[in-house]
């Protein structure tokens, strides 16, 4: 079935970007035109569909890039989703898309925890989530990070009914090439957690649950008392994503309803803790400062001047998301220059605009959309 192009409201004019100066303008005139746009995919439900390349991304990246293969409009994925780092999840979507995407292209649900490197990097912390949360954490510069699987295969019955799930032990041992014979690498017993990080979607709920309250209602020392409640980050809160399956699947924001639920009932104080990812629109931000680099690299002049800077706003950043409470939001609140463009190969599925958060455009697939940005921006 082929939906129309929905607009909010009436289709917008072209504007003009005003220079600050005229100083700026006759600094700027020698060198290449910069792209006064850039671009941000969203990953599950816009590009791929689990591991699956969807709605014409392919070709729509590569009209992104000149004949010679360099990029001529400065883009990223912006995706809650993670669990392997940058590098590696750069070099995955180059094979899966046919295109070269650096790592500083893709900013992950858990990117921003490199922030927090200053307050955590000596202090023992715990990682959970699919792929190999451990080893994210790591990359960023923290020096003594657990998986939660490593964590909680130190504690003898940590988990009542593990005996019935053979695969986990089994996966976590061979994951942190350790034997249960060894001691552990940092003393779990007396050295409290001090934070658990869930990179990404965690693959053992009920695991997960039993032993992050276990750390967060004793201080960081199971099956100990008294302390307080250890730092909690979520990389996202997507209660739902498009993955492979043709219906929504749970997502991070899932599994922390679950937890808080239980933790508050367990638990005499009410679960604290922090979500990352979009809607935040400190992530937006991000994206921006990103773009702009990428922009400036994209015409071999990375060494920028604060004068330059200025001439370096974009007049457009185009947000292509699948999930209006979370891509369409996050565009919205964090205003202009941001442009939101909502596709309807995902989460959202409407045949108008989503009442809520209604998207600046709504289209059909990532190539429509690009197509769309392309001829408004006179690159078709
Ligand atoms: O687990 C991934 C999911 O929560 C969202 O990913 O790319 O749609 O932001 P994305
Ligand atoms: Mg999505």
């Amino acid at each position: 079935m082929r939906f129309r192009t929905v607009f909010r409201g009436s289709p917008p004019l072209l504007l003009f970007q005003s220079q600050s100066s005229w100083r700026f303008f006759s600094q700027l005139r020698s060198r290449p035109e910069r792209s006064s746009f850039g671009i941000a995919f969203d990953i599950d439900g816009v590009i791929l569909r689990g591991r699956v390349p969807i709605g014409g991304s392919p070709q729509s990246l590569r009209r992104l890039y000149g004949d010679s293969g360099t990029l001529k409009i400065p883009f990223l994925f912006l995706t809650n989703g993670g669990g392997i780092p940058e590098s590696r999840r750069a070099s995955e979507l180059s094979n899966l898309l046919g295109v070269k995407i650096l790592p500083s292209q893709v900013v992950q649900g858990h990117s921003p925890f490199k922030g927090l490197l200053k307050r955590f990097e000596n202090e023992l912390i715990v990682a959970t989530g699919k792929g190999e949360p451990a080893l994210v954490m790591s990359e960023y510069g923290f020096k003594k990070v657990l998986s939660l699987d490593e964590y909680a295969a130190y504690f003898d019955n940590i988990d009542p009914v593990s005996q019935y799930k053979n695969w986990t032990t089994e996966q976590a041992f061979n994951r942190c090439n350790i034997s249960m014979d060894l001691v552990p690498r940092y003393n779990v017993f007396s050295d409290r957690v001090k934070a658990a990080f869930v990179i990404s979607d965690p693959v053992d709920w009920g695991r997960d649950i039993q032993v992050l309250c276990d750390i967060l209602r004793s201080g960081g020392l199971p099956a100990e008392n008294n302390g307080h409640q250890p730092a909690l980050y979520f990389a996202a809160d997507d209660l739902e994503y498009q993955a492979a399956f043709p219906a929504k699947r749970l997502g991070m924001g899932a599994f922390r309803i679950a937890l808080e639920s239980i933790f508050n009932r367990i638990h005499h104080s009410a679960l604290e803790y922090t979500s990352f990812g979009k809607p935040n629109p400190f992530v937006f931000k991000n994206a921006e400062t990103i773009l702009r680099q990428i922009q400036a690299s994209c015409h071999d002049d990375n060494v920028i001047g604060i004068e330059d800077m200025v001439s370096l706003d974009f007049k457009t950043l185009y947000m292509i998301g699948d999930n209006p409470v979370v891509d369409i939001k996050g565009a919205q609140q964090a205003g202009h220059p941001w442009f939101s463009i909502l596709t309807r190969t995902g989460v959202f599925r409407e045949k108008e605009n989503h009442a809520e958060f209604p998207a600046d455009l709504v289209v059909d697939t990532v190539e429509e959309a690009v197509e769309y940005i392309m001829s408004r921006e006179g690159n078709a």
